[in-house]
């Protein structure tokens, strides 16, 4: 092999990592565009869940406390009026936030975007 051939083959490489690289810093985060499902009202609700740290006891996709039931497919179980009422006003074991109705619906769009994305088993 000649000089010139490596050196165009280790030019060919370079440029396709450069590239792969840019494609994965710059599209990996893209999710809520490719997911219509993820929309501004479910980002906020995202973010309230966070901010609530309902993760604390409830668990989504078998992640977080137990106290309260996992909550991933609560919304085709249960119907999102439900989850909105009890994230409104709490029950006896779990706490009243004073979450106003906005972000309750939020809450509920979040749930329903991590509903749409679970695996339902047949019971
Ligand atoms: C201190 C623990 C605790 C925290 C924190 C908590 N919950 Fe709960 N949650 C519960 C318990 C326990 C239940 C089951 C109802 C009961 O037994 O009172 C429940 C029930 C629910 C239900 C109904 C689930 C079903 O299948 O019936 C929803 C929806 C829900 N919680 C949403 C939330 C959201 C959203 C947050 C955060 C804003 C949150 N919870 C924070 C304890 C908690």
């Amino acid at each position: 092999m000649r000089r010139n051939d490596k050196f165009l083959i280790l030019l060919a490489l370079l440029v396709m990592f450069l590239v792969y690289t840019a494609s994965v810093y710059t599209r990996g985060t893209e999710l809520s565009e490719n997911n219509p499902m993820l929309d501004t009202a479910a980002i906020q609700g995202k973010v309230l869940w966070q901010k609530y740290n309902c993760s604390s006891c409830h668990q989504l996709y078998g992640l977080g406390g137990f106290i309260g039931p996992d909550l991933t497919t609560t919304i085709s179980r249960k119907g999102d009026a439900y989850a909105k009422a009890i994230i409104l006003s709490g029950t006896k074991r779990m706490p009243h936030y004073g979450i106003t109705e906005q972000e309750a619906d939020a809450i509920t769009k979040f749930l329903s975007y991590v509903d749409s994305t679970a695996i339902h088993y047949k019971r």
